[in-house]
């Protein structure tokens, strides 16, 4: 059967660090595929380059050889502006520690990435964030501040919020790293199902074996080379 398109594929990346004189070396020949609605977990200990690999897939920063393709075509090596383009129209991000802008409600948080599209935002991306924001169980909290909500409750808004221009990807570093276990697996089992539903798929550094045998497949790396991608089950 053929592959059908993948979302991103990495082809033979290498990223080295360069400051001043000295070179650090960080990944080696990664290459994989991740399709549309699958949900990945990347596993390595700490320094071997999970980070720097959810860069160089984000488009954050340019890998120092091989390929990066984001729905078919080579992104990794496009100047800076229309690496950005690419990343704010087809990719979403959670990180560690949400983000969230204190001054701004919960509600206009999760359309932020809308507004940094230069349009102010519709009343149908409205209508979806509201939505999303009841699914994740954020409904009466709308027009909170971040500091009223529990550690929890932010990073959920982080995942609506990453969802905010119907990504066909979303990249998380370690989104459940900051949480106690019970909120960590609300907000895990919140990806897995909102992924489910809208087919984008998800990428998702983690140190919780747990968590990364419940996704489609787990990406190993050690010292910057991936061990194994293998799919689950
Ligand atoms: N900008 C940089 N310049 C030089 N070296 C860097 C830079 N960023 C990261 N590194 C080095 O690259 C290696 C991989 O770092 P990276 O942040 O990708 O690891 P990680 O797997 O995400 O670790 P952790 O689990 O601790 O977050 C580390 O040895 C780190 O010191
Ligand atoms: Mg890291």
């Amino acid at each position: 059967m053929p592959d059908p398109s993948p979302v991103i594929e990495l082809e033979g990346v290498g990223k080295t660090y360069v400051s001043g004189a000295v070179e650090t070396p960080v990944l080696f020949d990664v290459s994989f595929r991740i399709h549309s609605g699958e949900f990945a977990a990347v596993v390595g200990g700490s320094g071997s380059g999970k980070t720097t690999l959810l860069n160089l897939m984000g488009l954050l920063d340019r890998p120092t050889r091989g390929r990066v393709c984001v729905q078919g075509a080579e992104a990794g090596q496009l100047p800076e502006q229309e690496r950005a383009r690419v990343r704010r129209d087809r990719i979403g991000f959670i990180f560690q520690f949400h983000y969230l802008l204190p001054e701004f409600t919960v509600l206009e948080n999760a359309l932020m990435p809308c507004r940094m599209r230069g349009i102010r935002w519709q009343a149908q991306q409205v209508e979806r964030m509201r939505a999303l924001l009841d699914l994740v169980g954020l409904a009466d909290k709308l027009d909170a501040r971040p500091s009223q909500l529990s550690g929890g409750q932010q990073q959920r808004v982080a995942v609506v919020r990453a969802l905010a221009n119907e990504p066909a990807l979303v990249l998380a570093d370690e989104p459940t790293g900051n949480l106690d276990s019970k909120s960590g697996r609300v907000v895990f089992d919140l990806m897995r199902s909102l992924s489910r539903e809208s087919g984008t798929a998800f990428v998702m550094v983690t140190h919780d074996e747990n968590f990364a045998l419940e996704t489609d497949r787990v990406i190993r790396i050690r010292d910057g080379h991936i061990v194994s991608s293998l799919p689950n089950g």
